[in-house]
């Protein structure tokens, strides 16, 4: 067991969900889905649109009601007129919409603080802790349209952490901004951490995903696969993968009788990623190709599980 996994093993459940549907019309968009997010960590919650990550994120946030199941979030049940207990416990950045732009940053953050009822002076107190944690280095009667993408998701996730809630709940942070930014973003969820906060974060980046200490996989409304990313790749990949870099461009016939050889045949940036069905050796790829052994990525996880039924 990995250090991770050993020291959460007694580690207390933040948000329990349990056997969650929400339906609408006749059209299951999460249909029975049960995990648990330990206090603390960051939990990763992955899957194509359309997978359901948002709706189930709507209802762990208390702005929708379930249709059966039960959720907890630091032992508070979801109880319908009651949604300010929970809300409260939850900094939410939703997928689409973050901040005004037609008004400026201070301007934002005293709507978010007056939207969760934030006295002046703890908002005040708490403005100044984020700013210094994210390390803002703007004017705050700067207008939002004229920032970044970058520094706006920045004042977007203060602005989800102004009344100081113990989970936060990040739908796609870094869509649509820099790489550079992207990096930055996840230097700040990993100090946000470091202060106590448990972090549920969805994202379409493998490689941000490997950030998570957990990792939630969703597809067509079910959770198909739960735990480390180093659980998630051993219990997917028993056998060995390799990683093949053709001498030469490979011809359709020739990408066709390889993928007939292979349980797994995906292009990977110039290389392939590859497993050989049982029986077939590395032979005919290494007259062609250079071979290597690679440790699955969670790229490699996803193309299997969400994308390999397809
Ligand atoms: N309010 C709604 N009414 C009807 N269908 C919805 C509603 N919200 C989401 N859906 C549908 O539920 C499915 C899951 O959506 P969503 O949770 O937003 O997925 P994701 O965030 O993983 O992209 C989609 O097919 C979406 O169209
Ligand atoms: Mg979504």
């Amino acid at each position: 067991m990995s250090n991770v996994n050993a020291a959460n093993a007694n580690s207390y459940h933040i948000v329990e969900v349990k056997n969650l549907n929400v339906v609408f019309g006749s059209f299951f968009a999460v249909k029975d889905v049960s995990f648990f997010v330990n206090k603390g960590e960051i939990f990763g919650f992955l899957g194509a649109n359309g997978a359901g990550k948002t709706t189930t994120i709507r209802v762990i946030c208390g702005l929708l009601c379930a249709t059966s199941g039960e959720v907890i979030v630091d032992n508070e049940h979801f109880i319908p007129g009651k949604e300010d207990i929970i809300k409260s416990k939850v900094g939410y950045m939703s997928q689409r919409f973050t901040l005004y732009n037609d008004l400026t940053i201070k301007e934002n953050l005293a709507f978010a603080a007056a939207i969760h009822k934030v006295p002046r002076k703890t908002m005040q107190k708490n403005k100044s802790e984020l700013f210094e944690l994210v390390k803002i280095d703007r004017d705050e009667s700067d207008l939002v349209a004229d920032l970044p993408s970058g520094i706006k998701q920045q004042i977007a996730l203060v602005a989800a952490l102004i009344h100081n809630p113990t989970l936060v709940v990040l739908d796609e942070p870094t869509a649509g901004v820099s790489p550079a930014s992207r990096a930055q973003f996840w230097a700040l969820i990993k100090r946000l951490t470091e202060i106590g906060k448990t972090v549920f974060v969805t994202t379409h980046y493998m490689d941000e995903a490997e950030n998570c200490n957990r990792i939630a996989l969703m597809r067509s409304g079910e959770l198909i696969a739960v735990g480390s990313g180093q659980e998630l790749k051993q219990n997917t990949f028993k056998q060995q993968i390799y990683s093949i870099t053709p001498k030469n461009e490979l011809t359709k016939e020739q990408i066709r009788d390889f993928s007939q050889k292979c349980d797994l045949f995906k292009p990977y940036g110039i290389h392939f990623h590859v497993i050989p069905k049982d029986g077939q050796s590395m032979g005919d790829f290494e007259t062609i190709a250079n071979v290597e052994n690679v440790t699955p990525s969670l790229e490699d996880v996803f193309v299997q599980l969400v994308e390999g039924d397809r």
